[in-house]
C-alpha cells in the first residue's frame, strides 16, 4: 500500500515548497537587486541607504503607505503618468517583484 504514493506525493511536496517558501523569497531577493539598481538614485530602498533624495519616499514609507495596495502599487509602476519619477521600463516579473519586496517590509 505505502508503494501508491511515490512519485505523486514527491510532486506534491516539491510544489508545495516552490509556492509557499523558495519562490517567494527569491522574488523579493529579486525586487531588492531591482530596487537597489534602478531605484536607489532617488528612492531610500533599503535601512542603512545613505544616499538618496530627501524630497522623495522611502521604499518603507511606500510599503506602509494606506494609498498602495500590492495591486495599485503594480499598476503604479506599469503606467507612466508621473511628474517627477522617471518612467521605467519594467516587465511585469519585475514589477511582481518589486511589489513583492516593497511590500515585504
Ligand atoms: C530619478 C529619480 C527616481 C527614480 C530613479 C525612481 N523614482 Fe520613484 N519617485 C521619484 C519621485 C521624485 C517621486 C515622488 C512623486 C512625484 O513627484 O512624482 C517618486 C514616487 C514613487 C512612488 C509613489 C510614492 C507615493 O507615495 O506617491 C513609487 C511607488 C515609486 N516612486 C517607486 C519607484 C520604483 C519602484 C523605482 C525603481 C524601479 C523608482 N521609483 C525609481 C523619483 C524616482
Amino acid at each position: 500500500m505505502k508503494r501508491i504514493c511515490g512519485l505523486q506525493c514527491a510532486g506534491t511536496v516539491a510544489l508545495l515548497l516552490t509556492v509557499t517558501g523558495e519562490g517567494a523569497a527569491a522574488d523579493r531577493l529579486h525586487g531588492r537587486a531591482i530596487a537597489q539598481r534602478w531605484c536607489s538614485e532617488c528612492h531610500v530602498v533599503a535601512p542603512g541607504q545613505v544616499r538618496g533624495s530627501d524630497t522623495v519616499p522611502t521604499f518603507a514609507q511606500i510599503g506602509e503607505s494606506e494609498r498602495f495596495d500590492e495591486r495599485s502599487l503594480a499598476a503604479f509602476l506599469a503606467t507612466p503618468h508621473h511628474s517627477r519619477m522617471p518612467n521605467l521600463s519594467l516587465t511585469r516579473a519585475e514589477i511582481a517583484d518589486l511589489v513583492a519586496y516593497i511590500k515585504a517590509k
